[in-house]
């Protein structure tokens, strides 16, 4: 059965199927119909063009008029940390009190705290907790998200949050990928003998992600303090012999050579990028690595937001993610990652908005299904409250201009 969208204002994030991402100049622009309809078959967009030629509606076919009101693909959110067993209140008040996030985390607190915690929760709590965090976010627009373990770091914890991202797969509208991030911090016990637990992910965790089909990608946090890049490179080969695309954090604090490990082994994303040298800038350039910037974190953590500008001058694409997560990013809002992307990184709205949507999709090796109005691809939209313009979404900062969100084709 069809369903058609009517009267639209306009229609934005038209692209044909065969562009899996926009980079440089090509970010400036979006393509819209005015006065426009869609209609969509079995979940999918099935077609759309201009008002005067839409097909005469059949008896049964569902209407939803979008009257002065504008149509936008959901946003992708590349990169967030969603599944967790508390928030991290009390090290938000350390920081306000003047300790930064490493001297947090070299005190135990940080990745560790939420550690913790995973181990004495239950898997049905952290599916439930998690559950009510991707309704919350469906609400705001996402329409394609990306999750990571990595608060478990032990063999039994790891596997526990990886299950429970499968399962959210299997009950949320969401469309989901799963990232394995046994490489998050190295674990009390470990400390002296950081190999050990090297080992531990290699040998004992990877072998059972195989074998049970549980994560999508790999990821490493490559920072001083953390993994560095050999430990790295070590990592990610063992993923990709088990068919994991890496998917990497680096740069959020010094740049050790994380994004030339994520170029070697052709990661999907390179993730945060606050501190950037000329040398990673250029790396990056002759890659086809997404650049991924997570401006929230930079506001929560009050460090420097990544140079968006200066790569998009590069001809690089970008995309822009949300890094929810209990320490950093206590927010999976895409509308305010949108809206800081403008305000603090200066980038147009056109450029923000391809960045969470089509490039978004790219870093989760689904833009052959979402991140664009392209017939064939998820019917994963959203409906806008009456607008007078696209700038209206990271104008409204704080706020959303979003009114009716439809996921597979139904309103969610
Ligand atoms: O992307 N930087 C590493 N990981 C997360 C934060 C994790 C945490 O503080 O719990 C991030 O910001
Ligand atoms: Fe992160």
């Amino acid at each position: 059965m069809l369903t058609y969208i009517t009267n639209i204002q306009q229609l934005n994030g038209i692209l044909p199927q065969s562009v899996s991402f926009l980079k440089g100049k090509e970010m400036n622009k979006i393509e819209n119909i005015k006065n426009a309809f869609l209609g969509i078959k079995e979940g999918l967009i099935f077609s759309f063009g201009k008002m005067s030629e839409i097909p005469t509606l059949k008896k049964g076919e569902k209407v939803i008029d979008a009257s002065n009101r504008m149509v936008f693909p959901s946003w992708c959110d590349s990169h967030t940390h969603l599944v967790f067993a508390a928030p991290r209140e009390g090290e938000f008040v350390d920081r306000i009190n003047g300790l930064t996030y490493e001297e947090i985390a070299l005190k135990g607190g940080g990745i560790l705290n939420s550690a913790k915690k995973i181990a004495e929760t239950s898997e049905e709590d952290l599916f439930n907790d998690a559950l009510v965090r991707l309704k919350e976010i469906e609400q705001l627009g996402t329409g394609a998200v990306e999750i990571k373990s990595g608060y478990g770091l032990s063999l039994e914890a790891e596997i526990k949050m990886l299950k429970v991202i499968n399962r959210l797969k299997k009950a949320s509208n969401l469309l989901i990928k799963t990232t394995f991030l046994g490489a998050h911090a190295i674990p009390k016990i470990y400390k002296e003998n950081r190999t050990a637990y090297i080992d531990l992910i290699i040998d004992g965790m990877l072998p059972l992600i195989e074998k049970e089909k549980l994560a999508d990608f790999i990821d490493v946090f490559c920072e001083t303090n953390y993994y560095t890049p050999e430990e790295t490179d070590r990592i990610l080969e063992a993923g990709i012999k088990i068919g994991l695309k890496p998917k990497i954090h680096v740069n959020q604090f010094t740049s050790i050579g994380g994004i030339q490990s994520g170029i070697k082994y052709e990661a999907l994303s390179v993730d945060h990028l606050e501190v950037m040298t000329e040398k990673d800038i250029t790396d990056i350039s002759n890659s086809k690595t997404m650049a991924t910037l997570l401006p929230s974190c930079s506001f929560f953590l009050s460090i420097p937001f990544a140079p968006a500008k200066e790569l998009i001058e590069n001809n690089l694409p970008i995309a822009l993610a949300s890094d929810y997560n209990p320490g950093s990013t206590p927010s999976g809002n895409m509308n305010f990652v949108v809206s800081l992307a403008c305000i603090k990184m200066k980038l147009t709205p056109e450029q923000a908005i391809n960045a969470a949507t089509i490039n978004g999709a790219y870093a989760m090796d689904l833009s052959d299904e979402v991140g664009s109005i392209t017939v064939g691809k998820k019917a994963n939209l959203f409906i806008t409250k009456p607008i007078s313009s696209i700038a209206m979404l990271p104008y409204s900062f704080g706020n959303n201009q979003i009114e009716t969100v439809i996921l597979n084709g139904e309103i969610a």
